[in-house]
């Protein structure tokens, strides 16, 4: 049965269960990455940005005779954000290739389409069964990047401390847990923007003007993710000329995820991305001592990017897909194959 779930009032016996088929379906699919855990996982699935609405449906075996709920074997949401919804769907290994998943994105997909939304698109991992599933219900590909994961424990202390010191003298480097003081904001959104283009198709929002980037940093912080940000500064002026933000959700803070990367035009070429990653490193070392990996997303065209994060010791792991398709089409296919 499918039924419409608000993680806010579910019980905490749903929420486990709901990790508990997560778990599975990364082990299934994903075994290299770390389990999660429950701790603010009501949080991470509840909490949006302003302006955005999630909506969400289980998928539960038959319920126990005394009445209560069943244990939930499915689970999508779709966020609605601008034109577009983003859906995650996940179904428990055991019970996959029964018809489960399309039941459950018909759901999402109608309502997306009675809410007048044109598009929905979703994150496809490659070599897993979401390629073949999405492609049978005539989603196409629209980017592709790479993940890569570097483990601490192959990492070069040494090396990076002094990559961390080879900034040009004209500029210093400044560490923010949390992420950047309030009087950096302004600053901090307009180097942003430079990445607008570079984002261009991304389903993962950038945050450019400073209200968008305060509730992006507060909204991180309400899911359970905690931001960690380095700055490099120009000496002369007190400009960012380049960031880099780390997120360690409590939800899996053995691996971190690394976000944007930006060093503004100008300032190019005076080693600050190589600076800014490795003081990053060496901070977090330090803040999260049960951290062991960071994974980062790259296009695979970001040469440059590509080359300080192997120089770091990053490994590339999978293809990471953005898959979209239109509503009307999908809920038109999926009516038609029932
Ligand atoms: C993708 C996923 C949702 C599919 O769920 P499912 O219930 O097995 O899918 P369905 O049974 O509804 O399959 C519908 C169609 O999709 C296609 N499909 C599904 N799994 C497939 C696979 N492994 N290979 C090829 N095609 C596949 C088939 O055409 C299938 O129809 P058929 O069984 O009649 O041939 C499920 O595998 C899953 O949860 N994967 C993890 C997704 C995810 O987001 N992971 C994130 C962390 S890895």
């Amino acid at each position: 049965m499918v039924r419409e779930w608000d993680p806010r009032t579910a019980s905490s016996a749903e929420i486990g269960s709901v990790l508990d088929t997560l778990n599975a379906v990364l082990a299934a699919d994903l075994p290299q990455d770390p389990p999660w855990r429950e701790d603010s996982l009501r949080e991470y699935l509840s909490e949006v940005m302003p302006g955005e609405r999630r909506i969400s449906w289980v998928a539960e075996d038959d319920p126990p005779a005394g009445g209560g709920h069943g244990t939930i074997l499915g689970h999508v949401h779709v966020l609605l954000l601008g034109d577009i919804g983003v859906l995650e769907v996940l179904v428990h290994p055991a019970v996959r290739r029964s018809g489960l998943g399309r039941e459950l994105v018909r759901t999402a997909a109608r309502r997306v389409y009675q809410e007048g939304f044109q598009s929905i698109g979703v994150e496809v991992v490659g070599d897993t069964p979401a390629i073949g599933f999405y492609s049978s219900l005539g989603f196409t590909r629209e980017y592709v990047e790479t993940r890569s994961v570097l483990d601490l424990g192959t990492v070069d202390w040494t090396a990076l401390t002094e990559m961390a010191a080879g900034v040009d003298p004209g500029y210093h480097l400044e560490f923010y847990p949390g992420g950047p003081s309030d009087d950096l904001i302004e600053a901090y959104a307009r180097a942003k923007a430079e990445v607008r283009d570079v984002d261009d198709g991304e389903l993962r929002p950038s945050s450019y003007d400073p209200q968008r980037l305060r509730d992006s940093l507060d909204t991180l912080h309400r899911r359970g993710m905690k931001p960690y940000i380095v700055l490099a500064l120009q000496e002369r002026t007190g400009t960012v000329a380049g960031l880099t933000e780390v997120v360690v959700p409590v939800q899996h803070p053995t691996r971190a995820d690394q976000y944007d990367t930006i060093v503004v035009r100008d300032h190019q070429g005076y080693g600050i991305d190589r600076a800014i990653k490795a003081r990053m490193l060496l901070e977090l070392r330090s803040a999260e001592p049960e951290l062991t990996e960071v994974q980062t997303w790259n296009a695979q065209a970001n040469e440059a990017m590509l080359k300080v994060n192997a120089e770091l010791g990053y490994q590339a792991d999978r293809d990471w897909c953005e898959y979209s398709v239109d509503v009307a089409e999908l809920v038109h296919r999926l009516d038609a194959q029932r």
